[in-house]
Parts: C-alpha cells; structure tokens; sequence
C-alpha cells in the first residue's frame, strides 16, 4: 500500500484505545452479577486468575500478529503467512466485528434514549409499582430504536472516519478518563445509600463451595469477552501500535484497566441493587429496567440526587458503548482500505450502510420481526448466540493456535521481548509459550463447550 499508515501517539494512546475496546457492558453490568452469581470473592480471585493465565496470553497473541505484521486482520495474514487457508481466519475476523457491531449498535441505541430521558422526564414509579421507562414497549415500538440505532452508528462514522490518531485516539484520550471519574462518582453514591453493605458483603464475601467446574469456566468465559478477544479489533488496534513499543507492556496496562472497571463497576452497581431490595441474578438486558427502577425508587426521597446520578450512569453506558464499537468498526474499515484501496472516508460509508441495514433488521426483530426466526432466534438474539457462542471463541483459538504453532518461534519471542532487549520479558517467554501453547487453546475449547452445552 502507498503511504505510510497512521499510527498512535504513543503507549497511552494504544492502551487508552485497547482498553477502550475492552470496557463495557460486560464490566458494568455482567462482571458484577457474575461475582454474586458464582460465589463472591471466591469467584474474584479465580476471574484474576484467568486474565492472567489464560487471557493475557491470548490478547498477547493477537496484539504480536498485528503488531508484527503492521496490517489490519486479513491484510495480517496474507502478510504473515501468504497464500495459506489462514487467509480464512483474516476474513473471518473482518466479519465477526461487523456481525457484533450490527446488533451493539441496537444496544447502544437504546442507551442513548434513556441518557435522554434521564436528562428529560426522568424515572417515576408508576402507580402499580412499575417503572416509567417501560422497557418492553420501548424496543418493540419501530421508530425510536431505529433513530437511535441510527445515530449511534452515526457517530461511530463520524470518530472512524476522522482517522486513528485525530479519530479513535482522541476520542479515547477524553472518554477513557472521564469513565473513570464517572464510574467512581456512581460508586461513592451507591456505597452512601442506606442497605448497600449487603451489596459489599455479596461481592466480597468468598464462598468456595460454589466454585464448581462451571463456574472456573464461566469466569476463564468472562475474561475472554471482557477483553474483546477473538474478533480481530484487538490484533487491528495493535497495528496501530508503533514498532518499537512493546506488546507486554501494552497488553498487562490493558487487563490491568479493564479489571479495575469491572472492580469499581461491582461496587457501583450492587450496593445499589441490594439497597433498593432487588435480587441480582439478572442478565445484560436489566440495564434499561432493573437500574430505571432503581434510580425511580431512590427518587422518591432525592428527585434531585438520584437524576443527576442518573444522568452521569447514563452517559457513562454511552460512552463506554461508543469505545468499543469503534473498535468493531475500525476493523472493517482497515479491510476496506488496506486491501481494497478505498479511501477512509468511502471505507466509512460502506461499513456505515452494512452495519446500519443489518443493525436495523435486528431493531425491528424486537417487534415487526419477532416472527422471522434463524434456528428459533429472532435476528438480534441469532446474531448474539452466533458471535458470542461461535465466532469469538472461534477466532481466539485460531489466533492462538497461530501464534502458538504457525508462526516462527523466534519471531514471536523477538515481539515478546523486544528483539530480545526486555531482560524482564525473556525470563518470562517461556511461561508464555506454554501458556499459549497448551494451556490457551484448551481452556478456549472448554469455554466452547460449556458456551454451547451448559
Ligand atoms: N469487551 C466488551 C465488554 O466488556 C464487549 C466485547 C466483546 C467487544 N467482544 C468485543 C467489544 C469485540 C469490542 C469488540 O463489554
């Protein structure tokens, strides 16, 4: 390709941008529920365990492809393994994240609509005890989700689209922060609320009997999803990734972050739950309703309090949402424009049109839709089952088995430490190796498993 690829400004930027990709719905809302789920503190210390044995490795191998090879998924594999079937994997992972990004965008929509109404009408319990928000009839109704399916999409155009320094780094550099002070801001509140120590109690609690084979991978399963492994945005992100920086340092500042949100994320969310007398063992989709009520309930005796927390809950979905979707994104623009020549701005539109009509389909099969089904889903749920239960755990063992048994050792050894100048890094590579060798892939076909069978 003519020109020379624009970069990040520098290690910051990369992890900001990394972790970005990894924060989200899955640290706010799934991370927390699990903990209380799975056993408390117990399930804690096994999640950190997988991050660091099982994880951390696999972000490691996709960060050294795209990082060594300075290319985005497809255009990484025909570099580092020209005219093989891995061609497959690099096509592959240009789809998933567009797969992903299609219903995410639904998802973020919605998002933007109640950031709206916390900053409207606010949440009020109605007369029978249910909350103003009504979930339920907001997403089968065709037009909102549809209008903010649309400027959710939109505005990942408009950050792409400007580019990975003035767009995505940017972008990254003021939200990441700004999600971090939020987040802590809507802790501190929920810790002040009357009954939250029993939320603190249910994350810190350790209770090693409910640590049964299937809880070990249902966390090993969490820590995979956190860090967006499996799709390529982590291996495009890393191309990004200036040569001489190195990829442990990146990838341990990456998990370390992802993992302090999803900490302060716990102690956010349950202490709010438990004061508001709701049981916790519910799924992603209770964002919009468990939450609403909560924030209608604590209104009653602080109308003011509880909608500016509201208000600060929402715009931390949003923003959290808009950093990993931009990495979906980016991924197929790279495609676009590494192998097919297209400009960045003509990239943008064409990932924009796929995504949207897509996107849209999956809106609409909440209502109109509902009764066209692939395999007994509708379309947002056969998407979800297809990209969490298939292609990203699929996509993570082929990376893994790439890196671990396809490319040279010494290449990845030179990318693991430097060109050998890390002494740190070359007195741990080989635990890495086995690790990404023997130990990633199994874990990665027992995730599978209990994905598909449990
Ligand atoms: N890691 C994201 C979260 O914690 C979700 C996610 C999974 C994702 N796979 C991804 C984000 C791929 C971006 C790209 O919510």
């Amino acid at each position: 390709m003519a020109g020379r690829r624009e970069l990040f400004g520098g290690r910051t930027a990369a992890i900001l941008a990394l972790a970005g990709s990894a924060i989200g719905l899955g640290n706010i809302w799934r991370f927390p529920y699990m903990v209380g789920q799975t056993g408390g503190a117990a399930f804690i210390i096994i999640y950190l365990a997988s991050c660091l044995l099982l994880s951390l490795p696999i972000f490691l191998a996709e960060a050294i492809i795209g990082h060594r090879a300075q290319a985005g998924t497809f255009g990484a594999m025909e570099r580092l393994a020209p005219g093989t079937k891995w061609k497959w994997l690099g096509l592959l992972t240009v789809l998933s994240p567009l797969v992903i990004l299609s219903y995410y965008s639904v998802v973020g929509g919605w998002s933007i609509d109640y950031l709206w109404r916390s900053l409207s009408a606010g949440f009020r319990l109605g007369a029978d005890g249910s909350v103003s928000s009504d979930f339920g009839r907001f997403i089968t109704s065709p037009w909102v989700p549809l209008l903010c399916h649309t400027l959710f999409l939109g505005g990942c155009a408009w950050i792409v689209s400007a580019g990975v320094k003035s767009g995505i780094e940017k972008f990254n550099k003021v939200t990441m922060p700004l999600l971090f002070v939020l987040i802590v801001i809507i802790m501190v509140y929920s810790l002040s609320l009357p009954g939250a120590s029993a939320g603190v109690e249910y994350l810190v609690k350790p209770d090693f009997s409910r640590i049964t084979p299937s809880a070990v991978a249902a966390a090993m399963g969490q820590s995979f999803f956190s860090l967006s492994l499996g799709v390529g945005t982590i291996l495009t992100y890393s191309s990004y990734i200036h040569e001489k920086e190195n990829i442990l340092v990146t990838g341990v500042g990456t998990v370390g972050f992802d993992l302090l949100f999803a900490l302060i994320a716990g102690f956010a969310i349950m202490p709010a739950v438990f004061a508001a007398g709701i049981e916790p063992g519910a799924g992603p989709g209770l964002i919009f309703e468990t939450l609403p009520y909560i924030f209608a309930k604590m209104g009653a005796s602080a109308p003011w309090l509880s909608g500016a927390v509201a208000v600060l809950f929402f715009v931390t979905i949003v923003c959290a949402a808009f950093t990993s979707a931009i990495s979906m994104f980016e991924v197929g623009v790279a495609y676009l424009v590494e192998q097919r020549g297209v400009s960045r701005r003509r990239a943008t539109l064409l990932v924009f049109a796929a995504t949207w009509l897509l996107g849209a389909l999956c809106s609409l099969s909440f209502g109109p839709l509902s009764g066209v089904r692939f395999f007994g889903r509708t379309l947002f749920e056969f998407c979800d089952f297809l990209t969490s239960n298939f292609l990203m755990t699929f996509g993570g063992l082929l990376f893994v088995l790439f890196v671990g048994w396809k490319m040279p050792r010494a290449a990845v050894r030179d990318e693991f430490t430097s060109g050998g100048t890390s002494r740190f890094n070359a007195a741990v590579f080989d635990a890495f190796w086995f690790l990404l060798r023997y130990v990633a892939p199994l874990a990665i076909v027992v995730i599978f498993l209990t994905n598909f069978f449990a």
